[in-house]
């Protein structure tokens, strides 16, 4: 059994700032504190994306010293709050090939992708030709299973404002996947700050909340972002070479916990 760990969305800023009313560097805290308690036996840790709320370079620099002496791998994903310049500026060693945040991370039952879908001017995804062309070279040459993570949706989520911003090449996207979702065991995303769960060509995905603001499912058709204060989250993923358990733990949650037998 491989175990590892989702954090998404965890858009630090200066400290004492709050977005949302919620504190993102005390809740980034509480998040990786409590998953290296509970899950210690964790293998690699991901973050996928917004790792900055305006991609500044304190909040990377705040990002470094906090992964410093971490006992366990982290694989840094960028999404639409970053600034991929300033995020490679600090972090140099998460470049990848043809000069995007991507990689193939060597997991102990398969392999891990980790895909780059920033744009540039934009808060929408972006997948275009070369990068295309690297994750169908990937999968052409890696056995399988694989586990891929991503900051945006590939499939739209039925809200409007976020509908504009999801993974807009998820048509070629799609095609590059398709031919290998056999060996594809699942994606993971973020970007949505909502728990969402299905599947992308018959490939299987999900996205936990956030570590910090949460968005509210509303249906309504208004153009406006809807926020609420439910709970924090992040993934705990458990995968064995037939299958892949996600739960979505919401360590933000103070209310009481019932046991009983
Ligand atoms: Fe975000």
């Amino acid at each position: 059994m491989m175990k590892l760990l989702q954090l998404t969305d965890i858009h630090l800023t200066a400290p004492g700032q709050l977005i949302d009313g919620h504190d993102p560097i005390a809740n980034f805290d509480r998040a990786l504190a409590q998953a290296l308690t509970d899950h210690a036996d964790a293998e690699a840790l991901f973050l996928t994306g917004d790792l900055s709320d305006l991609g500044a370079a304190a909040d990377y620099a705040r990002l470094r010293d906090r992964l410093a002496d971490l006992p366990l791998p982290v694989h840094l994903l960028i999404g639409n709050h970053d600034h991929r310049d300033v995020f490679l500026d600090c972090f140099p060693e998460c470049e990848g090939d043809g000069g995007f945040v991507q990689h193939v991370v060597p997991l102990s039952l398969g392999h891990g992708i980790t895909l780059d879908t920033w744009g540039p001017d934009s808060h929408a995804g972006h997948f275009c030709e070369t990068r295309a062309a690297w994750l169908a070279e990937q999968l052409e040459r890696l056995p399988g299973p694989v586990w891929i993570f991503q900051h945006h949706n590939p499939v739209p989520m039925n809200i409007p404002p976020m509908d504009g911003i999801m993974l807009l090449d998820a048509e070629r996207y799609g095609a590059v996947l398709a031919p290998h979702r056999d060996k594809i065991a699942h994606i993971f995303f973020g970007h949505c700050h909502l728990p969402l769960s299905g599947s992308f060509h018959g490939i299987p995905f999900s996205a936990p909340r956030g570590t910090n603001q949460a968005g509210w499912a509303d249906f309504s058709g208004s153009d406006l972002y809807a926020t609420s204060d439910l709970p924090p989250a992040y993934s705990v993923i458990f995968a064995r070479p037939d299958s892949t358990m996600v739960h979505m733990v919401e360590f933000g949650y103070d209310g009481a916990v019932r046991r009983s037998a």
